[in-house]
């Protein structure tokens, strides 16, 4: 069980569904992760808390989709796919609802093992589809934000992701906990080909 601290009982407080959401909230404040978007597509989003921040940033009008392996409650105005983000046929159905998207977020972890390297492994994987599907669902110039487990297939997957957009950042919001290995790679300017 995980430790119930400072941003989890804020979550609570201010009728957020995971402390996750302070970990979003800082990146867009410091990288402006939803300037002008109109469409979000956020991978791994149970149980919906950065959804919650993605269309309060985006309005009545934007367009918000989440896909994740569990399903959650509904949020107003917020289109949910159940489903594997590592299947076909999920990113079939999300290009469905909407086939370009400004902003894609990414904050998948695998079931934890307990074995680091198998936990790193697994994670990074779920990394790699996510861009994969950035390649396919992003717009020219549009902006990816992904957490990866730092470990020995970090360096070569920021060097893939560096490969397709303008701007790279890492970063570690102070809401992520300082014992956990994640760090988020915040990319602007894709590079569709
Ligand atoms: C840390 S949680 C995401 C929290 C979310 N950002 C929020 O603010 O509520 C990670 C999620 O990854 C999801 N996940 C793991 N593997 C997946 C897969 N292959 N396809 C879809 N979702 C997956 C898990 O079900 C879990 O809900």
């Amino acid at each position: 069980m995980r430790r119930k601290d400072h941003y989890y009982y804020k979550a609570q407080r201010e009728g957020y569904r995971s402390r996750a959401v302070f970990k979003l909230r800082q990146l867009n404040n410091r990288f402006g992760i939803f300037t002008g978007a109109k469409t979000v597509l956020d991978l791994c989003c149970a149980p919906g808390g950065w959804l919650q921040i993605a269309k309060e940033e985006l309005g009545e009008e934007g367009i918000v989709v989440g896909v994740d392996i569990n399903r959650i409650l509904d949020i107003d105005g917020v289109t949910f796919v159940y489903g594997d983000i590592l299947e076909e046929e999920t990113l079939n159905r999300v290009l469905s609802v909407c086939s370009e998207f400004d902003v894609i977020l990414s904050d998948c972890s695998p079931n934890v093992s307990g074995i680091w390297s198998v936990d790193h492994e697994r994670q990074i994987f779920l990394a790699r589809a996510s861009l994969n599907i950035a390649k396919r669902a992003l717009k020219d110039g549009g902006t990816l934000v992904i957490k990866a487990f730092q470990g020995s297939e970090y360096p070569n997957f920021l060097k893939e992701v560096q490969k397709c957009f303008g701007f790279v950042r890492t970063t570690k919001p102070s809401a992520s906990r300082k014992s956990s290995a994640e760090m988020y790679i915040v990319a602007k300017n894709f590079r569709k080909k």
